[in-house]
């Protein structure tokens, strides 16, 4: 077979996927005009245009601005509904995604709009690609402590229905520290951890991440090759790294992809995962990440098997629904 068609029969799972950046620019156009939403966009093509940034804060700006157009729980069905459409071509068998709450009840949307049009969404993904999927509630990091003991309240009713809580947003001057608080208070209610560390950040945030949030899997930790006693204790704990190549392309914390550090990574024996991350803003689904690893890395077919494997012991299923991935 050739390399995209083994690429797509890979079983993979996809464990990094912030739902609102998978909102491409025809619905977002869609949406604004079945809401009467403005934005400050004339086409398309002048969407796709904006989508140049120098780092992680000009992604942000531009994918805050976006979210405006989802206001009902059919946006956010119809949004979901897209995502796992494209996944379900890419040979994804299964996703846990990340939304951010706080993006949404801060314009006024309510949590329950939200989390019922994505739930819906992602029943309707089951039954039709036979995809299962899950929800990661996202904290935004720019936010105070309090406003994300307040969003953790506010789920109270659907705890039933998230696996677990994540961090997300400006990293550099919002260490894990923060958050430290709202993460046991989380974990005591029984959902598992994760947050983006080592992106933009610092090392040291993927020891706090470790040490002081105790998370369960690891968003991004590119930075942590930096440090040769911590790639040494994520390698002993067998920790999860959710890898986002394309995105560390667009958000320039690779120069090209041939310079990322993917194949080190697996060297050290690091878990890591291949995942799109934002998908709408950064050119590619997570099939697009395998491939522009497999071409700008060269890495074999069973390098690319290991990767999609360690997507599934990485994941939050069940023991035996992971071994039967496997
Ligand atoms: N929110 C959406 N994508 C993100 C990323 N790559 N890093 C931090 N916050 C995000
Ligand atoms: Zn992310």
């Amino acid at each position: 077979t050739d390399l995209d068609t083994f690429i797509t029969g890979l079983p993979k799972a996809e464990l990094h996927l912030h739902i609102e950046g998978s909102l491409e620019p025809e619905l977002m156009f869609a949406l604004a005009k079945r809401n009467a939403v403005t934005i400050p966009y004339a086409s398309i093509e002048d969407i796709r245009a904006a989508y140049a940034f120098g780092n992680l804060q000009d992604f942000l700006d531009i994918y805050y601005a976006g979210a405006d157009v989802l206001r009902t729980a059919r946006d956010f069905h119809d949004l979901a509904a897209a995502y796992f459409d494209r996944a379900a071509a890419d040979g994804v068998l299964h996703a846990e995604i990340m939304f951010d709450p706080q993006t949404h009840t801060a314009r006024g949307v309510a949590f329950e709009t939200v989390i019922e049009g994505l739930l819906s969404g992602m029943a309707e993904a089951e039954a039709k690609h036979g995809i299962t999927s899950s929800l990661i509630m996202s904290f935004l990091r720019h936010l105070s402590e309090d406003d994300a003991f307040a969003t953790l309240a506010e789920a109270g009713p659907w705890l039933d229905r998230i696996a677990a809580v994540g961090l997300d947003s400006s990293e550099v001057g919002h260490p894990p520290e923060k958050f430290a608080r709202v993460f046991a208070a989380a974990a005591a209610k029984g959902l598992k951890l994760v947050a983006h560390a080592g992106e933009e950040g610092p090392p040291a945030y993927v020891w706090e991440a470790l040490d002081v949030l105790h998370v369960d899997r690891i968003d991004h930790g590119n930075r942590a090759l930096e440090d040769e006693a911590l790639v040494a204790r994520l390698v002993a704990e067998g920790m999860t790294l959710t890898v986002c190549p394309l995105s560390n392309l667009k958000l320039c914390v690779v120069p090209e992809i041939a310079a990322h550090p993917i194949d080190r990574m697996l060297a050290l024996g690091l878990k890591a995962t291949i995942n799109s991350d934002d998908p709408a803003y950064f050119g590619g689904y997570v099939g697009d990440n395998y491939r522009a690893i497999a071409g700008g890395k060269g890495l074999d077919r069973a390098a690319l098997a290991t990767l999609a494997r360690n997507s599934f012991t990485g994941s939050f299923l069940p023991a035996e629904t992971i071994a039967a991935h496997l």
